[in-house]
């Protein structure tokens, strides 16, 4: 396989089904059995609250019960490997979920945002939350009540780190996308915007997406196989193919440049 120096990586939902989080447009899939636009909207938000707030709370409550499966672990010994060689491995993520992070990914730039973070409406402040969220919460950095909301990205809002992803992925020699169905907006554009600066494309997914006719190579299976096959094979038969244990991990979610 061509030496590979800097790989760009864009990850959907299909990377975590394995790990019994839920996919979106899958048959069974989240937006199958709910509205996303009466819960995954601020006008949603504005409208109903507790509706939104218990929604997310049980995707939460999922998360925390969920481990990274061996797709995400695999990412994560392509980042070290890629790094020991003096290359460089950028992840964007759309999926809300910490799993990256816990299979020991250094860094994650999450587009859609984190499920475990709530943002303060009023003073933008972003803090952790790991419990259920409700309109009596109190703000720890303003004090207010009924301002706290999920720092996730809403269908209508703006997502996050678009400046740096486009340089990020104009940088790069490859550009793989895993797990996603293409249906998304600006996620989904990226690998025509790899491909007009002629960056090699490649899709990792249970099937062919929407914009499979855009990838120059394609693997289909469960994430959980093709991931680590693919991994192997850019890392080669020398690299340790053990998990490593798991480096501090920054998550870079919020409006955090
Ligand atoms: P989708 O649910 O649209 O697509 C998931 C993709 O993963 C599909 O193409 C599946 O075929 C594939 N898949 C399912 N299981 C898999 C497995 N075991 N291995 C490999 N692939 C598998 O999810 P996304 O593309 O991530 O946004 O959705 C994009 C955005 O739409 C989400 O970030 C979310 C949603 O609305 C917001 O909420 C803003």
């Amino acid at each position: 396989m061509q030496r590979l120096d800097h790989v760009f990586i864009l990850t959907g939902a299909g990377i975590s089904a394995e790990s019994g989080l839920g996919t979106f447009r899958d048959v069974g899939g989240i937006w199958a059995a709910f509205d996303p636009m009466t819960l995954a909207t601020p006008e949603a938000f504005a409208r109903d609250p507790d509706t939104v707030q218990a929604f997310y709370d049980a995707r939460r409550r999922n998360l925390l019960a969920a481990e990274p499966n061996p797709a995400h672990h695999a990412l994560a010994r392509l980042e070290a490997g890629l790094a020991a060689r003096g290359g460089r491995l950028t992840l964007v993520t759309q999926n809300i979920d910490d799993l990256h992070e816990r299979a020991g990914h250094r860094e994650v730039l999450h587009m859609h945002g984190a499920l475990l973070e709530a943002r303060c409406v009023a003073c933008e402040a972003v803090t952790e939350v790991r419990s259920d969220l409700s309109t009596a919460d109190a703000c720890g950095a303003c004090g207010r009540t009924g301002v706290l909301r999920p720092n996730v990205v809403w269908f209508g809002e703006i997502p996050f780190h678009l400046d740096e992803i486009e340089e990020r992925l104009m940088a790069a020699d490859l550009f793989v996308a895993i797990g996603t169905s293409g249906a998304v907006y600006p996620a989904a554009g990226l690998v025509g915007a790899a491909r007009r600066a002629g960056i090699a494309t490649r899709e990792i997914n249970l099937e062919p997406s929407d914009t499979a006719h855009l990838f120059d190579a394609a693997d289909y299976g469960r994430a959980s196989e093709t991931v680590p096959r693919w991994v192997e094979d850019v890392l080669g038969p020398d690299a340790p193919s053990q998990e490593r244990s798991a480096p501090p991990h920054r998550t870079r979610s919020s409006t955090e440049t």
